[in-house]
């Protein structure tokens, strides 16, 4: 097999019993019959019509009209492989959680990489967020640390969410235009919720257009929280660090690229890891004590807004390794199911109101997508540790509980009661104190939206100012409308004059004159540096 040692783990073992190979066996039908004719089908006499009893061309053709599914509202577009993560060294004191817990420790995973608004088919080398999302194969469940690899978010709460993705995707009279940086929706949205400020300068950034998706770092961009045996809990971010660092396209060769070659960043991964070429990344945690909690000038709850590295240091953790490329595509990159609510004890969530929201959108999604609400039984997404309840039926249900009790409690059935102790590894959530009164408010730092993308502005190489500035000169000058692009010039004024005035000689509206966050910290982290390289070197 081709298979590396290393991946001989629980998940492997676990998917080697649905995997099926088809050659060099006689062909059946779907009932296991084999056919004496397969290249002609049933007719009345060699020149007359098909019968509608050749059930043989019936059913290969409605399985064929029934291959395809919905693609993701976001992130249609992806790719995936297999791996292991390796803890370092014991987060005990930080977590319960089994799999960081103990220094060593393997657990197999499975990453999925993605662009978010372009459909199933796009380019992959265009301007975009990308998706990273990484399923942990644990002992105690399933864990899904859904990231992307910005470290923050367009907007402050998920009820904007579905307006976002609505501005962002092709516009609904035209279907146009795929690329989801380039038209007047997206700018419209921009200058009407400012939050955006601090991601569109990633998104314009080079950050926007990786090299190789080998070559990029994620983030978890929400706070969460970290539980330990004692029960204190400790709010934490996480980050996957590229050993190979992070490294991008220029504007002009992602264009080329998307023309010659729209699977490039496919073709990098699947490839590397074909040559036995591993990507790996680091997992970094950053750890905010409770008493902690007010004492920054953001709130830790407003995923517009990284936490400095100078201010709250990156812990490395452990290492992913992605050593296995899948069987087939459909079956598991398509089909996997992640959602950021898939937590095992030690970890929690915090009151980001837009994790609150996540947290109802992806099973909600997957519940149309993947047909019904038996999803979780699909190999790719089965936990590697038995899982038992009383729930039944549905479609496409595969278990066949056995015995008459469908309901707990039951003196009938001999289940572990229900609760099961935390010392038994029972999950509980956090017990936080919650007062307040209902309210659609924020507390006040949510409403600074120019430090943090000044920030980065201040943190960027000269080339990489270049590029930002010829990155939105190219995007605003597709806006037909003059005002989004006087808005948007004049919005971006408050990150920084000078770049906002050379946005808008380079796009024929009038430079803006005032404007500019005031603040001159500046943020070595976030630097690429030297890593702005052309694909040919
Ligand atoms: C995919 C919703 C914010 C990362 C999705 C999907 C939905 C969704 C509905 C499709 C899931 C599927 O079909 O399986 C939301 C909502 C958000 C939000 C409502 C905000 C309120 C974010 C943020 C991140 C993120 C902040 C990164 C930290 C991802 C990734 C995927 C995804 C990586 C693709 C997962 C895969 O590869 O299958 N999101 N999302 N999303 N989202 Fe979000």
């Amino acid at each position: 097999s081709k298979q590396p040692e290393v991946n001989k783990n629980s998940k492997d073992e676990q998917l080697e019993q649905y995997r099926v190979d088809d050659s060099g066996k006689s062909l059946t039908t779907n009932q296991g019959l084999k056919m004496a004719e397969d290249e002609f089908s049933l007719k009345a006499g060699e020149r007359g019509p098909t019968l509608l009893e050749d059930f043989h061309f019936r059913e290969k053709m409605t399985h064929f009209d029934h291959e395809r599914i919905p693609e993701r509202v976001v992130h249609a577009r992806g790719y995936a492989a297999h791996g292991v993560f390796e803890t370092y060294d014991s987060l005990e004191h930080l977590t319960k959680a089994k799999f960081l817990s103990e220094k060593g420790k393997k657990t197999p995973v499975f990453v999925r990489f993605s662009t978010v608004a372009g459909s199933k088919g796009s380019a992959e080398t265009v301007r975009d967020v990308r998706g990273f999302a990484t399923k942990f194969y644990t002992e105690e469940g399933n864990y899904d640390l859904v990231g992307n690899n910005m470290p923050v978010f367009f907007i402050q709460d998920a009820i904007k969410f579905p307006d976002f993705v609505h501005a962002v995707k092709p516009e609904p009279h035209n279907e146009m235009p795929q690329a989801a940086s380039a038209h007047d929706t997206l700018w419209d949205f921009v200058i009407n919720n400012q939050e955006t400020a601090h991601t569109i300068m990633w998104l314009m950034s080079d950050r926007a257009i990786p090299r190789s998706f080998r070559m990029m770092d994620g983030f978890g961009v929400h706070a969460f929280r970290f539980i330990n045996e004692e029960g204190k809990s400790h709010f934490v971010k996480f980050t996957w660090k590229s050993t190979l660092g992070t490294h991008s396209l220029v504007w002009d060769e992602a264009q080329k690229i998307a023309g010659k070659d729209a699977d490039f960043n496919r073709r990098d991964l699947y490839d590397s890891i074909e040559q036995a070429d591993f990507p790996e990344w680091e997992l970094g945690v950053q750890i905010v004590s409770e008493e902690d909690e007010h004492s920054f000038d953001f709130d830790l709850l407003d995923a517009t807004k990284l936490w400095p590295q100078e201010e709250i240091p990156i812990q490395l953790v452990g290492k992913m390794t992605l050593n296995r490329n899948v069987d087939n595509v459909f079956a598991e990159t398509e089909q996997v199911a992640f959602h950021p609510g898939h937590v095992v004890p030690g970890i929690d969530f915090s009151n980001d109101p837009l994790l609150q929201g996540r947290l109802f959108s992806y099973t909600d999604t997957q519940l149309l997508r993947l047909n019904g609400p038996n999803f979780h039984e699909l190999p790719i997404n089965r936990p590697v540790c038995p899982f038992h309840n009383n729930q039944r039926d549905g479609m496409g249900r595969q278990s066949i509980n056995k015995g008459r009790v469908a309901y707990q409690k039951s003196s009938f059935t001999n289940n572990t009661p229900a609760p099961v102790s935390e010392a038994e590894g029972g999950y509980s959530h956090y017990e936080e104190k919650i007062e307040g009164r209902k309210v659609r408010a924020r507390s006040e730092s949510f409403k600074d939206h120019f430090s943090q993308a000044t920030m980065f502005w201040n943190s960027m190489t000269k080339p990489e100012r270049q590029h930002i500035i010829e990155a939105f000169s190219f995007e605003l000058g597709k806006c037909q409308e003059m005002w989004i692009r006087e808005g948007a010039v004049e919005m971006f004024a408050n990150v920084n004059l000078e770049m906002a005035q050379a946005v808008a000689k380079n796009i024929g509206v009038t430079p803006p004159t005032s404007g500019g966050s005031d603040v001159t910290k500046t943020s070595p982290a976030l630097s690429m540096e030297n890593t702005v390289k052309s694909a040919a070197t």
